[in-house]
């Protein structure tokens, strides 16, 4: 199913994520490319991923990125933890190759890991994500690459995901469930001095994090790491750079009420937006 007759121009960028998670990534890619087409999907009807198996997010995330490759887009970034650990190697390596064309698809974990030993003094980071990011084991896989000397400390914390969602970021129950991995984190490994929020909803709870974590340790969102890298990307691949539009445009859609996800999108992404539903698979 389409979203209207003019979306469907060629050459723009796809932002992906299970629900609103995505858009404070996307909220920095646009501040550092304004000039580009953009087009978000939310799978919100399917939130949250996070406990679901390799096989379904694997699944959910590629029936979400062919809908964006119908509707246009020649570059998806997965602007979600759990669907870049879980399936974008398996998009990359069996899915792409398959096509005729040349879009591909990038995700988050890269680029973060790629930049998150240079922020630790300590040489310590807490990893903050769902339960599929911590047990896919690729942050520590990842950073060991990069920062072989660091050590890196992961924390499940699946209600977090439910609380951005069900906007519940801010109160008691938020409270409750945010102190509790925080402190469980900080009671491993005192020594962390760096505080990764390896799920792209996290930053919406960045309210009520900042209470419970310890003074002085940094807290990281992926927005801005993420944008650093995708300008670098487009100026080392100026093939996929020339195929983007720039008309400056923005959608989004959602695979849920279109009218709750524009109040609450709205309020992530820092401006007024108009969101489509569009049904994706089977729910
Ligand atoms: N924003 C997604 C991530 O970064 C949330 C996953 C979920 O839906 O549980 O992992």
């Amino acid at each position: 199913m389409t979203i209207s007759k003019e979306s469907i121009s060629q050459g723009k960028i796809g932002i992906f994520d299970s629900g609103y998670g995505g858009l404070t990534v996307m909220r920095s890619i646009v501040d550092a490319l304004p000039g580009y087409d953009y087009l978000y999907l939310g799978d919100n009807a399917r939130a949250p991923y996070g406990n679901r198996s390799f096989e379904t997010v694997y699944q959910y995330t590629l029936e979400c990125v062919n809908w964006l490759f119908d509707e246009g887009c020649e570059l998806v970034i997965l602007a979600c933890n759990t669907a870049s650990a879980k399936a974008l190697r398996q998009i990359q390596q069996v899915d792409l190759p398959k096509r005729k064309d040349s879009k591909r698809v990038l995700g988050v974990i890269r680029p973060t890991t790629e930049q998150l030993g240079l922020m630790t003094q300590s040489g310590v980071v807490g990893v903050m994500g769902t339960e599929g990011t911590v047990k896919s084991g690729s942050y520590p896989i990842e950073v060991a690459k990069f920062f072989p000397q660091v050590v890196v400390e992961q924390e499940a914390c699946p209600m977090w995901v439910y609380l951005v969602e069900h906007n519940q970021r801010e109160g008691e129950g938020a409270d409750y469930f945010v102190r509790q991995h925080v402190d469980r984190i900080f009671q491993r490994n005192p020594k962390i001095d760096t505080l990764l929020l390896a799920c792209t909803h996290y930053p919406l709870l960045t309210k009520t994090i900042q209470k419970f974590i310890p003074e002085g340790v940094k807290l990281i969102s992926q927005g801005g790491l993420v944008a650093e890298r995708l300008v670098d990307y487009l100026v080392r691949h100026p093939e996929m750079e020339a195929r983007l539009r720039r008309a400056g445009t923005r959608s989004f859609v959602t695979t849920d009420d279109p009218e709750t996800f524009e109040k609450q999108a709205s309020l992530f992404f820092g401006e007024p937006i108009v969101a489509y539903h569009v049904e994706i698979g089977q729910h």
